[in-house]
């Protein structure tokens, strides 16, 4: 697309993410540059629960949402007739978190006459990292969330392949529910990653491996292993060594994810190791994964925490690339909580 000065036209987008407890708007220059992102997170309605509550989520991004989009817009200081495209998670997620995003970006999209690009969410966490760095291809993907964990293979631009997932609990979902068991609110995370670092010792706690080979991940073994020894501390009226117990499954959880993310990354002759999702902040995690890859001369992106949780940029940037490769999506899309990532690869359909 030219102007008349024969410059190239930036592509700009304003990005929608809904699918889970955090509304996100963002507006991103040519799927890196990050012009604005505006997140109202709503942990704290759902900390009195100790989790998130999808009917409450959806009532909470309605509250927000034209907020969050004029304060967007507002901070990247781009006006509606500026923009390319409008994109907006289509899934998966939260089917009615998510419908509240899509109905806003319909809307929007037909209101300013601007083209639709239905996004995958964990694209968004993959391209999380080109708002970072260049990235090169081919490449892996660990995406670690409270909803996902996988390890997703990118050939080319926008083609993704998932090689491993979990086939019980997401990892950030093992370490909530520990956390709850040690006593500690939602999110439990960062709690179970202090109270890890804080530790003298670990509690011996079991690996999963899953038949050799696999990239699948099992958490819910690990789980019900520490909820046994908290149990058995209590029955036998002792206190629980709570940072004992928090370092073991740190330990077991991190010795996992990075073995199999760098076998992944040898036998795809990926280019780069790409980190993403809220687990994505754990020290113990992060520590670890630059260690073994520094040792193996294997480059890897962290993107700083405000893009590995849910946010708006990250849509933005995985939109670019579909955007360029396959144009807009027809606006009687869908919300789809199952979508899913290998259908939505360029090219696909
Ligand atoms: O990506 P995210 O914000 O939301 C989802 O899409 O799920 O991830 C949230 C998850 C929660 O389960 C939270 O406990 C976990 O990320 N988390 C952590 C840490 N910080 C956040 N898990 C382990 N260590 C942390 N430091
Ligand atoms: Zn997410």
């Amino acid at each position: 697309m030219k102007i008349q000065t024969g410059e190239v036209q930036p592509v700009l987008i304003l990005a929608i993410e809904t699918s889970c407890d955090e509304t996100s708007v963002a507006v991103v220059k040519d799927g890196s540059e990050v012009l604005s992102n505006i997140i109202s997170s709503q942990i704290e309605t759902h900390r009195a629960f100790g989790g998130v509550v999808p009917e409450v989520a959806s009532r909470k991004h309605v509250e927000v949402i034209t907020l969050v989009i004029e304060e967007a817009l507002a901070v990247a200081g781009v006006q509606p007739e500026q923009l390319t495209a409008v994109a907006v998670t289509q899934g998966p997620g939260l089917v009615g978190a998510l419908l509240v995003g899509v109905v806003a970006a319909k809307s929007l999209a037909l209101a300013w006459g601007k083209p639709l690009i239905g996004t995958h969410h964990i694209a968004g966490h993959i391209y999380a990292n080109r708002l970072v760095k260049e990235l090169r291809y081919p490449n892996m993907t660990l995406v670690v969330s409270g909803g996902h964990t996988e390890l997703v293979s990118m050939q080319r631009e926008g083609e993704f392949r998932i090689i491993g997932r979990t086939r019980d609990d997401a990892v950030g979902e093992a370490y909530d529910k520990v956390a709850r068991a040690l006593g500690f609110p939602y999110p439990g995370g960062p709690h179970v990653d202090r109270l890890a670092r804080e530790a003298t010792e670990a509690v011996p706690l079991p690996r999963v491996w899953l038949e050799p080979g696999s990239y699948d991940f099992s958490f819910s073994g690990l789980k019900s292993a520490v909820l046994n020894v908290v149990n058995q501390s209590k029955m036998k009226g002792l206190t629980p060594d709570v940072a004992g117990i928090a370092r073991g499954f740190q330990e077991s959880v991190v010795e996992v994810l990075v073995e199999k993310a760098i076998r992944a990354v040898k036998a795809n002759q990926a280019q780069q190791l790409l980190l993403s999702g809220g687990v994505a902040a754990n020290k113990g995690l992060r520590e670890a994964l630059t260690a073994r890859c520094g040792a193996e001369g294997i480059e890897l992106i962290i993107p700083p925490p405000v893009y590995c949780t849910d946010n708006a940029a990250m849509i933005g940037a995985a939109a670019y690339g579909k955007w360029r490769h396959d144009g807009s999506t027809p606006l009687d899309m869908v919300a789809d909580p199952g979508f899913s990532l290998e259908k939505w690869s360029v090219g696909a359909y």
